[in-house]
């Protein structure tokens, strides 16, 4: 719970923030450690790139899960070590390509693309030891493959393993699988992880020779609605270590990753914002603060999915949608009285709304409510250029209660 002095104090010079908490995500990312033991981490940048949250997990022996070039150079910026860097995503640029090759570890997404970064590598007269996203035979729920923009399909890498074998300057080291994120169910992850050490057992038959490393990729689920319990990460660790530990005796060498965003930064902060105005229309009462759309995406993309469908669950859409109130919202004013207001925001446009008719603490102009779980796929996804608005401030207050900008 943040403190509500703190919240009150910085919401004095700030129209909007963001503040993530450092002893929030340190207890996330112990527990991740002394729950899943046989696990390298890597943290998934895109969730949140703050300076202060890549320090605090790259500090903590976290490696990087890059999505483009500049989350490499982050990485980089943050001391981490070419090793310690995974660029996995779909379609590549060539430039990005180019600027990525010997600063980190290549995750080609395609065929093609392996072929790409082997003629990078010819042209350097250099040779990479790269990974593979492989878009297996099976989905968390079934059996069989599903066709996808991410990977090669299971069936194309073993078709191409005599091509693969015959590469001249890029060498198959290592396999990376990710298919879903927000799993809440520890069974679904455990079953999962299972298949994908039997799929790493036969890449490495096929290749003769055992692989570097196996990224099991995210799917770490947080409760974001009210609805949700949490994904027990401890009975996920324990679940799965016997067949790691067998698979370990067979293959000692081979590293074993999993990457997350969410479960380290999600929790870890919260988004405050003003009243800016309060009316009533036609016998309606509203409640309007700055910067929500253009600040804090995820209420209008909420009420986006709301608009068209009644189903009391719509299908996840991630990062941009997870369910219908992925938060909590809190008022800090001393009201004792409620009243129930549509919430929107200040932009020119009627999607700028949080939520139709909710039951708050009475409103008035200058109050500040406060928005939880605002720390992943939060501020990154919020379109900050609309209207030319002054952006929220992203903070971060560390252990010791200092708060940086
Ligand atoms: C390949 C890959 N890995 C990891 C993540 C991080 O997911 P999460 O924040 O749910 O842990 C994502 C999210 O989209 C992803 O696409």
């Amino acid at each position: 719970m943040f403190d509500r002095t703190l919240l009150l104090k910085l919401a004095q010079t700030h129209e909007s923030f963001y503040l993530y908490d450092q002893r929030v995500m340190l207890s996330h990312l112990f527990q991740l450690r002394s729950a899943i033991p046989w696990a390298h981490f890597l943290y998934s940048i895109k969730a949140n790139p703050h300076h202060a949250v890549l320090h605090t997990v790259f500090s903590q022996g976290f490696g990087g899960d890059a999505a483009s070039l500049g989350e490499v150079e982050l990485c980089r910026m943050h001391g981490l070590k070419p090793e310690e860097i995974f660029f996995s995503a779909p379609g590549k640029p060539a430039s990005a390509l180019a600027g990525a090759l010997g600063r980190c570890t290549l995750v080609a997404d395609s065929l093609g693309e392996m072929e790409r970064i082997e003629a990078l590598a010819e042209e350097r007269e250099t040779t990479a030891d790269i990974g593979l996203r492989v878009n297996p035979n099976f989905t968390f729920t079934a059996d069989t493959g599903a066709p996808g923009k991410f990977g090669v399909d299971e069936e194309q890498l073993f078709d191409a393993m005599d091509r693969l074998k015959a590469m001249k300057r890029v060498r198959l080291v290592g396999i990376h699988v990710h298919l879903k994120s927000q799993e809440l169910d520890e069974a679904v992850l455990e079953r999962y992880y299972r298949k994908l050490l039997k799929l790493a057992e036969r890449v490495a038959q096929a290749l003769g020779r055992p692989l570097a490393f196996l990224n099991l990729g995210s799917g770490l689920g947080i409760p974001f609605g009210a609805q949700d319990a949490s994904l027990d990460v401890s009975a996920l660790g324990v679940g799965v270590s016997a067949q790691v530990e067998a698979f370990r005796r067979r293959f000692p060498e081979t590293k074993l990753y999993i990457e997350t965003g969410r479960f380290v930064t999600g929790r870890a902060g919260i988004y405050a914002t003003h009243v800016t105005d309060v009316k009533t229309s036609r016998g309606k009462r509203y409640a309007l603060l700055a910067n929500t759309l253009n600040g804090f995406a995820r209420p209008s993309l909420a009420q986006l999915v709301g608009q068209y469908t009644h189903a009391a669950q719509p299908p996840m859409w991630e990062p941009l949608f997870t369910c219908r109130r992925p938060y909590r919202i809190y008022v800090l004013n001393d009201a004792r009285e409620t009243e129930t207001v549509t919430l929107a925001g200040n932009l020119c446009t009627a999607a700028d709304l949080v939520e139709p008719m909710i039951t708050l603490p009475k409103l008035s102009v200058g109050d500040v409510v406060v928005f939880t779980n605002a720390g992943c796929y939060a501020a990154v996804i919020s379109p900050f250029q609309f209207a030319s608005l002054e952006p929220p401030a992203q903070l971060f207050l560390t252990e010791e209660g200092q708060v940086l900008d």
